[in-house]
């Protein structure tokens, strides 16, 4: 069993976005700037966001962070998405999901400049992205791409089965892995709630992306031997032993899996820390592409 450390390998890209960001402070050229907005108090998503933020400063980029109340109204924050997309300073901005039920979210997600969209979640880069065209990949795809790349786990002619039809996660990443690219070219089963025969599915998996949210969901007996696990999962779960108050548990039961499978990502220090990366990676894209 090989661990997918998505820890170090996050590390080693910020690593490389560093370096980039000092060339390009060294030749007089602008330094990458995200803005992340937050609406209301959620706890997790307030937790995601300042690691975006904290991430930024690390790279050398420069950062700002929108809290806005829960109570603000759709007017008011799609105003405040305008001044984003008019910000020349501003290379990218997400606006963190979810949002308070009163606020549409496509209606949000549409508003944001295609071009500043690093978290590639407008249709405009949704499309372009089903395309295979350049554009913003949503990050936590993409961290699995690049982590499945770095650590040369072949896709091509593999069957992957996708665990859940997410627009964020599981949908996108069963397109990319079916395209004609270097980590790709795969034969994609996506399956959901309303799936048939799940574990027979699952059993010929050479590859599964499990992105469900439901805690230890795929268990040993769902997996073939030799299988590579990616696991998406962050579910938090109340755990007094822990200075939070709790623990993150994955969509798979790793310890019975783990033994099971050629490569697996951990829950933490898997997929989430490549997310981060990625977004990284997107705003420098977008710094690069929109002062050239
Ligand atoms: N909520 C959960 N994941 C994400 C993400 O990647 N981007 C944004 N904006 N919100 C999220």
């Amino acid at each position: 069993m090989i661990l997918l450390d998505g820890k170090k390998t996050a590390a080693d890209i910020k690593e490389e976005i560093a370096l980039e960001v000092t060339a390009l402070k060294n030749k007089g050229s602008k330094t990458p700037h995200l803005a992340a907005i937050i609406v209301g108090n959620n706890g997790a998503s307030i937790t995601y966001v300042n690691a975006k933020v904290k991430a930024c400063e690390r790279v050398g980029f420069e950062s700002t962070l929108i809290r806005l109340p829960e109570a603000i109204s759709e007017t008011d924050l799609l105003n405040e998405i305008e001044i984003l997309n008019v910000n020349n300073d501003i290379d990218g901005f997400i606006v963190q999901l979810p949002l308070p039920k009163h606020i549409d979210e496509q209606k949000v997600i549409m508003a944001v400049d295609p071009n500043k969209d690093v978290d590639g979640f407008h249709p405009t880069n949704v499309g372009k992205m089903a395309l295979n065209l350049p554009t913003f990949i949503s990050a936590t795809p993409f961290g699995i791409l690049e982590l499945l790349d770095r650590y040369n786990v072949e896709t091509s002619g593999k069957h992957v089965v996708v665990l859940g039809r997410s627009h964020i996660v599981g949908s996108p990443m069963s397109i990319l892995l079916s395209q004609k690219r270097k980590v790709g070219n795969a034969t994609v089963t996506m399956c959901h709630s309303r799936t048939k025969n799940l574990k027979e599915i699952t059993l010929q998996a050479d590859i599964i992306v499990a992105a469900i949210g439901i805690p230890e969901f795929v268990k040993a007996d769902m997996v073939k031997e030799n299988a590579t696990i990616i696991d998406v999962g962050i579910t938090r779960v109340a755990d007094t032993s822990k200075k939070s108050g709790f623990r993150l548990i994955g969509d798979v039961a790793f310890n019975e899996v783990a033994s099971k499978s050629e490569f697996i990502t951990p829950v933490p220090g898997g997929v989430g820390p490549m997310t981060i990366a990625m977004l990284l990676k997107n705003t420098l894209l977008a710094c690069k592409r929109n002062n050239a």
